[in-house]
């Protein structure tokens, strides 16, 4: 019998911390539902004490979700895991991961404390969180980079405080996969209570490591992996949760273990967290880029189609892909609407905003005869983006083109319940439709990013739009979709200035 891997995804947290990943408490709880349904068996929902955003946007990951564990973020002070427990305490089941350095440069040069004091301020947060659960993560940041002889008192008192799960960070992504392997497998031989707790790892992927360290720790013992979807994360980015978890399923011949996932929702939470972050797929990643599949050459496609098994080492059905399906149409009522919506894990819990939803299919319907999964999709986020009480809206727009003359734009928002107007000239139709909305709100925000992708395959296709504003330092994202992609980039632009337009201070917890 295989023994259970346990998934642990940030993707929320850590991935969150990469710039411009930044995300509303409606997008993280969407991201959650995705991860709920993938079967992922902790969500790190955030940083509670960071921002009373963040606070609230683990607090309604907690109230929502109902078979993952919910865990929040906590430095090792007495606030932070008060803020985290607090946060916490809708959850059925919840975590509670607390941490601190302890590296010869983190202990120096960040936190100027000496080794013992460290050892003792991480006992004493580990009994602080274990009066509020019994479920306690401690993770001994930059372990990668720790004096292994430290590292084993420190991970010996914290077990005995009650810890029950050990993290291992490579918080810098330094560590090379037989070094690491090598780390976790004497961190287990050398602890004394070290069949007290979960070893888990926590890679980075600074030098490209971050799944292959990994898998050699979990080749060596570690059986809790933290990830992220995509990969997204600090800098380079965390270990991308569709390869440890595909690795480990595809190699059942090496690993000792497997976890519980329904491995059919990768590609939607791929795609999911690629719409919401504004951070693009690239084709030829593993499992879940456009190309992951895809059969160019004449030899291999010959091979393929005689045997799969020839050039492919994995369905293509099993993380999710299947050809465009057509699931609705002009024609569809109401209730194949909902019950569609439910199969893909979205339930609105208020009448109007199904009703909302489903006028706006209706209006898609008309324009676009058939209609697929991901065109409900993008339709779900445009009904929570309305429904989010968004202070600026677009009422209407017309935009001219010409060949040999200057694009023109002409938008109606309305602001804070007031019809404003404004023109622009622009070097083509979006540039002067950002234009005049622009002369309208006068954000000052600079775009950073444009992106149009197509949804599904064909030209009456919906674009969605992905764009991302800095404000003075702080980076946003906005989407919007329509099958005219100048009004999906008007809707982009004001969903992004919606929410700079909100101002947010955040703790960074590393910092
Ligand atoms: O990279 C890191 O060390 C972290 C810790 C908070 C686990 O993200
Ligand atoms: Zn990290």
């Amino acid at each position: 019998m295989s023994e259970k891997l346990i998934i642990f995804d940030t993707t929320l947290r850590d991935g969150e911390q990469s710039p411009g990943a930044s995300m509303t408490k409606d997008e993280k709880l969407r991201i959650a539902k995705a991860l709920e349904r993938l079967r992922v068996d902790v969500i790190e929902a955030g940083f509670p004490i960071a921002s009373p955003d963040d606070f609230k946007g683990v607090q309604l990951v907690a109230e929502n979700v109902r078979e993952s564990t919910v865990c929040g973020l906590a430095r090792a002070t007495d606030k932070d895991i008060d803020a985290a427990a607090a946060a916490l305490k809708p959850a059925v089941s919840s975590r509670i991961h607390t941490f601190i350095a302890t590296s010869p440069i983190h202990m120096r040069e960040k936190l100027h404390m000496e080794p013992d004091e460290v050892l003792k301020q991480a006992v004493s947060a580990v009994k602080r969180a274990r009066q509020y659960t019994d479920n306690i993560e401690f993770s001994p940041e930059d372990a990668g980079r720790s004096e292994i002889d430290f590292l084993c008192r420190v991970i010996e008192a914290v077990i005995d405080a009650g810890a029950t799960t050990v993290n291992i960070p490579d918080t810098v992504g330094y560590n090379l996969p037989h070094q690491f392997g090598g780390l976790i497998r004497q961190l287990i031989e050398r602890v004394p209570n070290s069949d007290k707790a979960v070893f888990s790892v926590h890679c980075h992927n600074d030098l490209g490591l971050a799944v292959a360290n990994s898998l050699s720790a979990v080749l060596n013992g570690a059986r809790q992996v933290e990830c992220t979807i995509n990969g997204l994360g600090e800098r380079a980015g965390n270990a991308a949760l569709e390869e440890v978890v595909m690795t480990v399923r595809t190699r059942q011949d090496m690993f000792p273990c497997d976890t519980d996932l329904n491995t059919q929702e990768i590609l939607h939470c791929s795609r999911l967290v690629s719409t919401i972050t504004g951070f693009p797929v690239q084709p030829n990643k593993a499992i879940v880029g456009a190309n992951a599949f895809a059969h160019e050459s004449g030899i291999h496609q010959d091979g393929v189609l005689k045997s799969r098994e020839t050039y492919e080492i994995m369905r293509a059905q099993d993380v999710g892909w299947h050809a465009n399906r057509m699931v609705l149409g002009k024609h569809s009522g109401r209730n194949a609407f909902r019950t569609r919506l439910l199969e893909l894990g979205y339930a609105f819990e208020r009448e109007e905003d199904l009703n909302a939803a489903f006028s706006r299919f209706k209006d898609l319907a008309d324009k676009k005869h058939e209609i697929y999964d991901e065109d409900l999709q993008a339709l779900v986020s445009e009904t929570i983006q309305e429904a989010a009480d968004e202070r600026i809206r677009l009422v209407a727009m017309k935009v001219c083109c010409e060949t040999g003359e200057i694009p023109n734009a002409h938008v109606t928002l309305l602001i804070d319940g007031m019809e404003r107007q404004g023109n622009s000239t622009g070097s083509g139709p979006v540039d002067a439709t950002f234009r005049a909305i622009e002369s309208i709100v006068h954000s000052g925000s600079d775009l950073q990013l444009y992106s149009v992708n197509n949804i599904t395959t064909g030209t009456d296709a919906q674009g969605e739009v992905t764009v991302r504003i800095d404000k003075a330092g702080r980076i946003v994202n906005g989407q919007g979709s329509d099958t005219d992609i100048v009004i999906a980039s008007a809707k982009a632009y004001i969903n992004a200035i919606n929410k700079i337009m909100e101002p947010v201070e955040r703790a960074h917890p590393q910092v």
